[in-house]
């Protein structure tokens, strides 16, 4: 038990256990058969539902997530003590639950670290579309589910486009809208652990060949690079980190700071009347749209979150027509 003065008694420890643990059964007994029938294998089950119980559970095919929100009136201790309770109300054994202790305030740096490397990796379905996640390696899985149904969206509008996937991660987008029927794709990130992963999310799908074009750089040198060689796109996807640093890089990405000239020039990279999503994680966004050179500019928010998840805002997503 910590020694800290105020910090939780083991008999609270307990308590947010066992609520914590009756929410999240109640959870999976509402959602489990209907995402069953959808061949949707990964959702949210606990979104701190409750005040005191700071946490996120993540149900990934028969396996568990749960991450913490870290604070230090908890201790070491809470964590397992949540886990613990969660898989015995789920009836899991214990090799199927994976712990993270998260930060409200993620930076870049630890977030995309890799953690270890166990390279235990299994698929997942999302539909009728498959993804490798890998729950021990990294602080993510390699799939984010609250974008599961603005995948859906891309996928609706891509037929025919050239798509641009910008801090593209794994590549569910880009797997989204090849599905989708796109002409190309370019999967952009500085990553090139997560560009073969997007490769992988490809040939998984039965969806990979020459027209998909994968890109380890900046982004901010990527659109650069396509501006003057006149690259041209028609659709895309810009899902960027809140913060990011590089060293190459003469200041540091803010997104409250730097979103507006972000999009901007991506829009230089669309032709005229394309469509561009633009999407953030960021809790405490402050949107600055009004003046881009868009037309149609809507917020998508509560369309694109699904609805195992409580926090309305897990992200926040707008689209917007290019007037080039
Ligand atoms: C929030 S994730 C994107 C999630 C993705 N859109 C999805 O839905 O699966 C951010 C990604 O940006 C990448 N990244 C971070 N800084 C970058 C940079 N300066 N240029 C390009 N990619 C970057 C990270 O490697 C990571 O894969």
């Amino acid at each position: 038990m910590s020694t800290k003065p105020n910090s939780i008694t083991s008999e609270k420890v307990a308590y947010h256990a066992e609520i914590f643990a009756n929410r999240v059964r109640k959870r999976y007994a509402h959602l489990a058969k209907r995402f069953k029938r959808e061949h949707i294998d990964c959702f949210r089950l606990y979104d701190w539902d409750i005040k005191e119980v700071r946490a996120v559970v993540d149900w990934y095919a028969g396996h568990v997530v749960v991450g913490e929100y870290v604070r230090w009136q908890t201790g070491l201790e809470y964590l397992p003590a949540l886990a613990k309770a969660v898989g015995e109300a789920l009836k899991l054994p214990p090799e199927r639950m994976h712990v993270r202790r998260r930060q409200t305030r993620t930076e870049e740096g630890p977030r995309y670290k890799k953690l270890g490397s166990h390279g235990k990796r299994f698929e997942v379905r999302e539909r009728d579309l498959r993804f490798w996640v890998n729950l021990e390696d990294f602080l993510d899985t390699g799939l984010f589910s609250d974008h599961r149904d603005t995948r859906m969206i891309v996928r609706d509008l891509a037929a025919g486009k050239d798509f641009l996937n910008l801090f593209a991660y794994t590549g569910a987008f880009t797997c989204a809208a090849a599905a989708g029927g796109a002409r190309t794709t370019f999967t952009v990130d500085r990553s090139d652990t997560y560009l073969k992963w997007a490769k992988d999310n490809l040939q998984l799908n039965g969806l990979w060949g020459k027209q998909h074009t994968l890109v380890q750089s900046d982004a901010s040198v990527f659109l650069k690079r396509a501006f003057h060689q006149g690259l041209r796109f028609t659709l895309a996807l810009i899902d960027p980190p809140s913060f990011f640093a590089d060293k190459g890089l003469k200041k540091a990405f803010d997104i409250n700071l730097d979103h507006p000239e972000l999009i901007r020039s991506v829009l230089k990279v669309m032709k005229p009347g394309s469509t561009v999503f633009f999407s953030t994680n960021h809790q405490r966004f402050e949107p600055r749209l009004q003046d881009l050179p868009v037309k149609d500019l809507i917020e998508l928010t509560p369309d694109t979150i699904p609805e195992d998840y409580r926090n309305r805002a897990v992200h926040r997503c707008w689209k917007m027509i290019g007037i080039g």
